[in-house]
């Protein structure tokens, strides 16, 4: 939902040409988040007022991708792209239009007025910007866009207007800013008025600071300013004297000599520059000054954690590029042998069959003793939670709710302190989650984080959680996130079960079918040319059908929304046992229909559905386990797949239609990696 990049370089000599180029490639790593509109500042050449020198802000924004962007930034002839900056403070936005078409004036960054005075990127929404707009309006400020944005740029100039005094610092300013916003949001301000200084906070949308230095950094941790909390005139004063307890170490990062800031939604977009980070907390604000850091905050709440740890990223360079691939999907698809590994790895003994998850194991009497586990997700994260919904209940011997994070906030779902909940999300920062984790957390109950996203939101609000380790996601649609979460799902399941005799077998059963999956899930990938010649037959289909029972049942669902996302297709999911219930009344000879029939608890019924989708002339394709004549005898096409335990059967079972609906897309013409109106990280309600 949007993406934003910053750099700050710091007596750091740089062309303009190499400034607009990391403006350019950070944007691009962001670009899943958001791709309607694209837009940068940085400063302009001096302008002479009189005898002062006065700087600029110059800004450039493109409907479009970041390419269409970058293609116009080389056409501004009133820029010198080989002049040198020593210092100087860019920053840019890549744009997923919420409020107001995407457009060049939507774009991002916003700015107070036509000469530029203050500019702004954002990511998230401003809830109450109605009511700040007619405010400023009264006060005689113009608006040019529809977002809700551009309301930060005018209040923050309206302050500066009405300051007190001239030694009113940037960052006290965007203090008096945030004050009166309402809603989600990640800023990162620039301003004429303040050359070389940035100022970035967030409040419930990411946002990490990268530092790069030739010198050893001064700190390893910062500690946070806290402001007096005295008012003035109902404007809180800060009061950068009135430190915290740590108040004897280094109070920010950068001691006068070179060093370069990134400020960005997400570290894949910092990693290349460097591996040392700052995750920021809501509320906090991040102010360079004279080429150090400090973060500041308006008032310490208790529990608050009073310094910020600069952390070193393990992410590698080449897990964000595609390789040999032409999309990112595709190369996240293909990883998946290897993704579910890193799962597993050091997680599961396959010589004593113990299953320990780190980040759970000191919860896990409490999770023992609970009324019932919660799982709670959005898309293809809820669909995981349905695939392993059953073995759960079956390891676990508690009840397991399934729940769509948006549906159970709007039911105000009764929760207990008893309750245990999981939040399921690859991005970590999903905002239907993220508020029902934060609805849970205030009910009392035990809050568990499955993500992908190390220092994500969510990570950093639950009581314990796993990471999947699946390695960065790129590709918009959700492939080896689903399967690693599956996965870790039913460790937990295993985890869970350890102690109970009667479960043993079953374990074992599960214990060594993770054992040899990465091994199938690559025999699976083998049958490509197959799904693909299966694609060519169906790319011109306006509607395709999926169905099965028990547990592939999530693949159903899973595997329709892969379809939809990225080819338009219209597609459904489908409970076969619910076929006859009116889904039935779809099927014809011309209708596609794909069937998921496997040698479990549940293929005497599937063969059911099958009888009623061949008797109303349906062509069935079916997903089905090697060597099943009874099944492949009354199908139009078979994909056959390796067998393995009931359970583990949907990692594989969706994987072809995680390549079918792959192969689909590129037949239809359409970019797998950017369908249409949709964002990588959903981070609005
Ligand atoms: C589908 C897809 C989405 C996400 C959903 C939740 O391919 O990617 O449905 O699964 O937006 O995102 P996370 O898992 O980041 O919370």
């Amino acid at each position: 939902m949007c993406g934003i990049f910053a750099y700050l370089n710091y007596r750091v000599p740089r062309t303009r040409k190499e400034i607009f180029e990391t403006l350019v490639k950070g944007l691009q790593r962001l670009e899943y988040r958001g791709y309607d509109s694209a837009g940068v500042a940085v400063d302009g050449p001096m302008k002479k007022c009189g005898d002062i020198n006065s700087n600029t802000i110059f800004l450039v924004k493109k409907k479009g991708k970041v390419k269409a962007l970058d293609e116009e930034l080389y056409k501004k002839d009133s820029l010198d792209l080989d002049e040198k900056l020593y210092t100087h403070f860019g920053i840019a936005h890549t744009r997923w239009a919420t409020h107001g078409e995407p457009s060049p004036v939507n774009s991002h960054p916003q700015r107070s007025d036509k000469d530029n005075e203050f500019v702004v990127i954002h990511n998230g929404i401003i809830t109450n910007y109605k009511e700040l707009k007619k405010y400023l309006i009264n006060k005689g400020y113009e608006f040019e866009s529809e977002t809700d944005t551009e309301v930060i740029p005018k209040l923050i100039k309206y302050l500066y207007d009405n300051r007190e005094s001239n030694s009113v610092s940037f960052s006290t300013l965007v203090e008096r800013v945030i004050k009166q916003l309402e809603g989600a949001f990640a800023l990162v301000f620039k301003s004429r008025h303040f050359p070389g200084e940035a100022v970035a906070t967030r409040r419930g949308s990411p946002l990490v600071i990268g530092v790069r230095s030739e010198h050893e950094l001064s700190t390893e941790h910062i500690p946070v300013q806290y402001n007096s909390g005295h008012y003035k005139d109902g404007v809180q004063e800060l009061n950068s004297h009135n430190r915290p307890d740590c108040s004897n170490s280094i109070s920010s990062v950068g001691d006068g000599r070179a060093v370069e800031y990134y400020f960005a939604s997400d570290a894949s977009a910092i990693i290349e520059h460097t591996n040392k980070v700052l995750y920021m907390e809501d509320d906090d604000i991040a102010v360079v000054t004279e080429g150090k850091l400090s973060i500041l905050r308006m008032s310490r709440q208790v529990g608050d954690d009073p310094v910020r740890a600069i952390q070193t990223l393990q992410m590698e360079m080449q897990q964000i590029m595609k390789g040999n691939f032409d999309a990112f999907m595709q190369k996240e698809i293909f990883e998946q042998p290897e993704s579910v590994f890193n799962t597993m790895r050091g997680r599961i003994c396959f010589d004593t069959n113990t299953v320990i998850l780190g980040g759970l194991k000191d919860h896990l009497k409490e999770i023992k003793r609970c009324r019932r586990l919660i799982m709670i997700g959005c898309g293809t994260s809820f669909h995981a939670a349905v695939a392993t919904r059953q073995i759960l209940e079956e390891l676990t011997e508690l009840p397991v709710m399934v729940e769509l994070a948006s549906d159970f906030l709007d039911r105000n779902t009764p929760v207990f302190r008893d309750d245990v909940c999981f939040f399921i999300s690859q991005s970590g920062e999903t905002a239907d989650t993220l508020m029902a984790l934060r609805y849970c957390k205030d009910r009392g109950a035990l809050t568990v984080g499955i993500t992908n996203t190390v220092g994500s939101s969510i990570c950093r609000n639950t009581d314990c959680g796993v990471h999947i380790n699946a390695g960065p996601e790129i590709g918009v649609a959700s492939t080896k996130a689903y399967t690693s979460q599956f996965v870790s799902l039913t460790m937990f399941g295993l985890m869970m079960s350890e102690d109970r005799l009667s479960l043993q077998n079953r374990r074992l059963e599960i214990i060594n079918g993770l054992k040899v999956l990465p091994e199938l899930i690559k025999k699976v990938l083998s049958l490509n040319e197959k799904i693909k010649a299966i694609a060519e037959e169906l790319f011109e289909q306006r509607s395709l059908l999926v169905m099965g029972r028990g547990f592939n049942y999530a693949t159903c669902l899973e595997g329709a929304l892969k379809i939809k996302e990225i080819t338009y297709m219209h597609s459904e999911g489908i409970l076969a046992g619910e076929l006859k219930h009116g889904p039935l009344a779809l099927v014809d000879k011309q209708m596609p229909v794909i069937m998921i029939i496997m040698r479990d608890a549940c293929y005497v019924k599937c063969q059911n559905a099958l009888q009623q989708v061949t008797a109303r002339s349906g062509r069935p394709i079916i997903l089905c386990c090697q060597d099943d004549p009874e099944v492949t005898k009354n199908a139009y096409k078979t994909i056959e797949l390796p067998q393995t335990v009931d359970c583990l059967q949907g990692i594989l079972s969706v994987i072809p239609l995680q390549l079918l609906s792959f192969h689909l897309a590129v037949l239809r013409g359409y970019d797998v990696d950017f369908p249409r109106n949709l964002a990588k990280s959903v981070t609005v309600e």
